[in-house]
């Protein structure tokens, strides 16, 4: 069911690699939303992915850009608002990616290398978009900017690795630039910090079924679908928020609030 929330408005949607992304879910929603999109994502992710096939249906452009290159940044903003003949009223970063998950290094033995790229991937690309964006003047005022984030930026979760600081990181953009964006022409910014999702990064992380298992049980509505993440995203690009700025959002079922669940407590209990 669609509310048509974005008629009329123009976005931006990085970070859709197949039908499993959760940046998928939002360009569909967007869409079926009346919102006009045009997708992004890294050379690389276009010539492997299928994200030609969302581009048909959500009768988008394509524009390549590596969110890490600034000249990639500055060409894609351009070439929206000249298509878009206008500025832009929301765009998603939906962009994680970790150099010493993939190497499966251990925490306790980092490859700086690899954090540092994986910092300008999963973060500094967040900055560079929106520094971008802002030096362009390329966001209608009252528009809305969202990253995509976990929790592990507030509590430890081994197996996250140097993405909890990747994490950490970007959310800390999204309140400083939200401060300043806010003040030069109202673009508002915040991250939603979403439920354990079955997709290419997440199932990345080791032990990652037990991950999203064990957060299902603990959160009193169940884990929040990617679908159901697109949902809420479509909330925030929407006028019905325009005074949410610079948040932290948490869309996980309550997981964030709970201590202990009694399915959990169940279920261990019966160990002894
Ligand atoms: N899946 C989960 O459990 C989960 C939970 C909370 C938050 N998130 C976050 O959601 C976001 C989307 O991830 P997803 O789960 O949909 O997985 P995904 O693998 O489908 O998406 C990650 C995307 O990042 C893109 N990317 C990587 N390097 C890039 C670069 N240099 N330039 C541009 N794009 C680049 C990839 O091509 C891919 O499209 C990420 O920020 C992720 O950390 C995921």
């Amino acid at each position: 069911m669609s509310h048509k929330l974005l008629k009329g408005k123009k976005g931006i949607i990085f970070g859709a690699l197949d039908s499993k992304s959760i940046a998928w879910k939002v360009a569909e929603e967007a869409v079926a939303n009346g919102a006009k999109i045009i997708l992004t994502n890294a050379p690389i992710a276009l010539r492997m992915g299928s994200i030609n096939e969302l581009a048909t249906k959500c009768n988008s452009k394509v524009i390549a850009a590596d969110a890490t290159s600034v000249s990639d940044l500055e060409n894609l903003f351009l070439t929206a608002m000249q298509d878009f003949d206008g500025k832009i009223d929301f765009v998603l970063h939906s962009i994680g990616m970790s150099v010493n998950v993939r190497k499966k290094r251990d925490y306790t033995n980092l490859n700086y290398d690899f954090l540092i790229k994986g910092l300008d991937v999963s973060a500094i690309s967040f900055h560079k978009m929106l520094q971008v964006a802002f030096q362009l003047d390329a966001i209608n005022d009252f528009g809305s900017v969202l990253a995509l984030t976990y929790i592990a930026a507030q509590r430890t979760f081994p197996d996250y690795n140097d993405m909890a600081e990747n994490k950490s990181y970007l959310e800390s953009i999204a309140r400083s630039f939200g401060y300043h964006y806010g003040k030069h022409n109202h673009v508002r910014i915040n991250t939603i910090s979403q439920s354990p999702t079955m997709t290419t990064a997440g199932s990345g992380v080791a032990g990652f079924d037990g991950f999203f298992e064990y957060a299902d049980k603990m959160s009193p509505l169940g884990n929040a679908s990617a679908e159901d993440c697109a949902k809420y995203c479509i909330t925030l690009f929407s006028d019905y928020t325009k005074l949410v700025t610079m948040q932290n959002l948490f869309h996980d079922g309550g997981f964030s609030n709970t201590g202990v669940s009694k399915e959990l407590i169940d279920i261990l209990g019966k160990k002894k």
